[in-house]
């Protein structure tokens, strides 16, 4: 097992580790304490291509002109030292090219969203909690557990969706099993490990609307918002965000990310990388190696 040894001096939730020279940094800007109803559908509308005015989720970018003024940023930066540990197994020594988001602050952003979720769902009924797997499953993990410190009732469901294959979108999702009958006349929280092109809950949330839940939203780990470095479409300073197809509630969301393959907490390279606790940017070792033999 391989630990990064760091100055825990930094070791704070407002400082991030990049592998060799790149950090970051946590600014918080926004408020985070507004309140979202959670009983208005979901709807399959366009998202707005800038971000709403109650931005609570966290952006991860290199420049934080790319981020909307009222929220938080990790910014990267290339001048700023290791300021946190990551752990991983020898197998996977260098398999990636950056470490994204520690541990540590994962759990915090899960700490803060139970905290919304507790602030706007009823307390006097169960809320649906709906996994679905695989990915989500570490993320719905830390999600429960600080609902459960908080006190707030909850039913716990499972689904299985597949959509990638490799490091890219297969384009067709798969269904595996029945939608739970739990969903029915109850809030039900979809709880996702990454939207990307938005492909996966496209076809996803038609089925779940129409086990007629009382209500129903996205709670996603993580968004890809900005394009990918080196891409054609790549520039730093327009911060141009992905369209998604879905609308999503930033209180939902744990961290805005940049347009690469990310792997940990549950996010897997041909069902690789999966275990690990912090989320690392996937580097080109690790993609030559391609994942496990299935
Ligand atoms: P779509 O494009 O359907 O993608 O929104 C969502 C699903 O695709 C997988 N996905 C990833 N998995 N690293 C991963 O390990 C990634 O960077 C990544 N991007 C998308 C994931 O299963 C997610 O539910
Ligand atoms: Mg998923």
């Amino acid at each position: 097992m391989k630990i990064l040894l760091i100055n825990p001096v930094f070791f704070t939730l407002s400082s991030f580790l990049l592998k060799n020279t790149n950090t970051h940094t946590l600014i918080p800007m926004g408020n985070n304490n507004q309140k979202s109803s959670c009983c208005s559908n979901q709807s399959m509308e366009k998202s707005e291509s800038t971000a709403p005015e109650d931005d609570s989720s966290i952006y991860v970018t290199r420049n934080v002109k790319n981020t909307p003024s009222n929220s938080r940023s990790l910014v990267m930066s290339d001048s700023a030292k290791q300021t946190s540990s990551a752990i991983y197994p020898d197998l996977y020594e260098g398999h990636f090219s950056s470490l994204l988001i520690p541990y540590k602050d994962l759990d915090s952003r899960c700490k803060e969203i139970a905290e919304h979720i507790h602030a706007t769902y009823p307390s006097d009924e169960p809320l649906v909690m709906l996994c679905i797997l695989k990915g989500s499953a570490p993320f719905y993990n830390l999600l429960c557990n600080h609902l459960s410190i908080l006190g707030h009732p909850f039913m716990i469901d499972f689904y299985r969706v597949k959509s990638y294959e490799g490091t890219g979108s297969s384009g067709t999702v798969k269904h595996f099993g029945d939608l739970p009958k739990s969903m029915k006349g109850r809030h039900v929280l979809v709880i996702e490990d990454i939207v990307d092109t938005g492909t996966t809950l496209k076809s996803l949330l038609p089925t779940i609307a129409e086990k007629d839940p009382k209500s129903y939203k996205v709670c996603s780990m993580l968004v890809k918002r900005f394009h990918s470095e080196g891409s054609e479409d790549d520039d730093e300073d327009d911060g141009g965000e992905i369209t998604k197809q879905i609308e999503l509630d930033n209180n939902l969301i744990g961290f805005n990310i940049p347009n690469a393959f990310v792997v940990g907490c549950g996010l897997d390279y041909n069902e690789m990388y999966r275990d690990l606790r912090d989320i690392w940017i996937l580097g080109e070792e690790g993609i030559k190696g391609g994942g496990y033999d299935l």
